[in-house]
C-alpha cells in the first residue's frame, strides 16, 4: 500500500506536477517572508488587501472576545445562533437574494450545494474550467454530467439541445479562477429563459471586487450563488446565496451542513464587519482595476500570451516542467512569488503562471514582475525552449 503512494509521488515529480509549496514565515502588505528573504507576492487572493487591514483585525479580535471561540456544535444541534442567522440575512440582502447559509469554506459550500440539490435524476451542464470543488460536488451528486467548452455559450446551447436538457442545471464560475475571464452573463440569461435552466454560479473570485460595490456580476442569472470569505473579504469561510425554501431544504437534507460544527458566532459577526468594509472599498477596487490593467498591458506588449479580464492575470506557458522552472527561478533570483498552475488545476500542457493582483500592488511592482519574467524568458529561449503561444509556437 505504502509503495503505491510513493510511486504516485514519484510519477508526479517526473511529470513536472510535483507540489511542494514554499513555507511562508509571515506577510506584510504585498510582501511575504520566505526563509529570511522579502518576496513580492503575486500568489495571493486577498484581492482588496483586507486580510491585514488594521480596523478589520481589531473588529474581528473584539468579536472573538465578545462571543467566544466555538459554536460548540452543528447548526442542527445547539449551534444555530441568532447572530449567525442575522448575519446571513445581511449577506442575502446585500447581494440581492432571499437568504444565505455560511459554510466553513468555499470547497465545503460547493460539496454541499451539488450533493444536496442534485441526484441521479438530475442533468448538470458544466463549464469545463469550473473549480475542483464544483467537480467533486457534482460527482458526489451522481447526476448525469455534460461538460461544455470553457466560456462557450454556443457549445452550451448545443449540449442542451442534444440532451434535451430543458429544466437542467448549469454550473459555472462568474470570474474563472485560473483563466481570469468573465462569464457572459447576458448570453447565459437568454439560455436560462429559453430552456428554463437552474443556474449555479460560483462567484468566489468576483464577490467583493467585481460589480457594483463588489456585488458580483451574476445576480441576474444565478439561481444559487457561492461566495468565499477567504479571498476579497480577507477572512475565511464561505456563503451560499439561495431562496428561503432552499435554505429550509438544506437544513433538512444537506449532509455537509447538518453533520459539521457551525462556524462560531464571532465568525458571523466578523463576516458582517468584513462585508461593511468591502462595501466601502470602492477606492481599493479602483486601484486594483487600474494596476491589473497595467500589468496585463505590460505583459501583452512584451509578447506574452495573456488571459484575464480583471485581477487574475494568467500567462500561458504550456509545458508543466517549464512553468515550474520559471516560477522557481522568479522566486530564487528575483524574489517574486507566483503560482505555477498545472494539471489538474488546468488542462494538460496548458500550465500557466497565475498572477493574483491585489489593491496593494503598485505599477512599480508590475514593472518589476514583467522585467523579471522577460529576463527569465531570455534565459529559457537561449536554451532552445519556447513559451506556449510565443512566436506562433503551439503547445505540445
Ligand atoms: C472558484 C472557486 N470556488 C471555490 C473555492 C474554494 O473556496 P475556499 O478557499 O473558501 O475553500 C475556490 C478556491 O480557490 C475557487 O477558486
Amino acid at each position: 500500500m505504502f509503495d503505491k503512494f510513493k510511486d504516485a509521488v514519484h510519477v508526479q515529480r517526473r511529470s513536472g506536477l510535483y507540489r511542494n509549496p514554499p513555507r511562508i514565515h509571515n506577510r506584510h502588505g504585498q510582501y511575504v517572508t520566505i526563509g529570511n528573504r522579502k518576496v513580492l507576492n503575486f500568489a495571493s487572493n486577498d484581492y482588496l488587501g483586507l486580510g491585514f487591514d488594521e480596523k478589520l483585525r481589531q473588529r474581528v479580535a473584539a468579536n472573538f472576545m465578545k462571543y467566544g471561540t466555538s459554536s460548540s456544535s452543528s447548526r442542527l444541534v445547539s449551534g444555530n445562533y441568532t447572530v449567525i442567522n442575522e448575519a446571513e440575512a445581511i449577506f442575502a440582502d446585500y447581494f440581492g437574494y432571499e437568504d444565505a447559509i455560511f459554510f466553513p469554506s468555499g470547497y465545503q459550500a460547493n460539496l454541499a450545494v451539488f450533493s444536496t440539490l442534485f441526484d441521479r435524476d438530475s442533468i448538470l451542464l458544466f463549464d469545463k474550467h469550473v473549480h475542483a470543488s464544483c467537480v467533486k460536488g457534482m460527482s458526489l451528486s451522481r447526476a448525469s454530467l455534460y461538460g461544455y467548452n470553457h466560456g462557450s455559450m454556443d457549445h452550451l446551447r448545443r449540449r442542451i439541445e442534444r440532451v434535451m436538457a430543458v429544466g437542467a442545471a448549469v454550473v459555472t464560475e462568474s470570474l474563472f479562477s485560473m483563466d481570469g475571464d468573465f462569464l457572459d452573463t447576458k448570453a447565459l440569461l437568454d439560455l436560462k429563459k429559453e430552456f428554463d435552466l437552474f443556474c449555479v454560479v460560483d462567484e468566489a473570485h468576483a464577490f467583493g471586487v467585481s460589480g457594483k460595490r463588489g456585488k458580483g456580476i451574476a445576480g441576474d442569472v444565478a439561481s444559487v450563488a457561492i461566495g468565499t470569505l477567504g479571498k476579497a473579504f480577507g477572512l475565511f469561510g464561505a456563503f451560499v446565496l439561495l431562496s428561503s425554501a432552499l435554505k429550509e431544504y438544506f437544513f433538512n437534507f444537506s449532509s455537509p451542513l447538518i453533520y459539521t460544527t457551525a462556524l462560531p458566532e464571532a465568525h458571523a459577526a466578523s463576516a458582517v464587519d468584513s462585508l461593511e468594509t468591502v462595501s466601502l472599498s470602492d477606492d481599493r477596487r479602483t486601484r486594483l482595476k487600474g494596476v491589473s490593467a497595467y500589468m496585463r498591458g505590460l505583459l501583452t506588449d512584451a509578447g506574452f500570451h495573456v488571459t484575464g479580464d480583471a485581477h487574475i492575470v494568467s500567462v500561458l506557458i504550456g509545458d508543466e516542467s517549464l512553468c515550474s522552472f520559471i516560477s522557481e527561478r522568479l522566486l530564487q533570483e528575483k524574489a517574486i512569488l507566483v503560482l505555477s498552475a498545472r494539471y489538474p488545476t488546468v488542462p494538460v500542457n496548458r500550465a500557466v503562471l497565475r498572477i493574483g493582483m491585489t489593491a496593494l500592488h503598485t505599477e512599480k511592482d508590475a514593472r518589476y514582475f514583467v522585467n523579471s519574467l522577460k529576463e527569465v524568458q531570455r534565459h529559457i529561449e537561449k536554451q532552445g525552449h519556447l513559451l506556449c503561444g510565443r512566436d506562433g509556437h503551439g503547445c505540445r
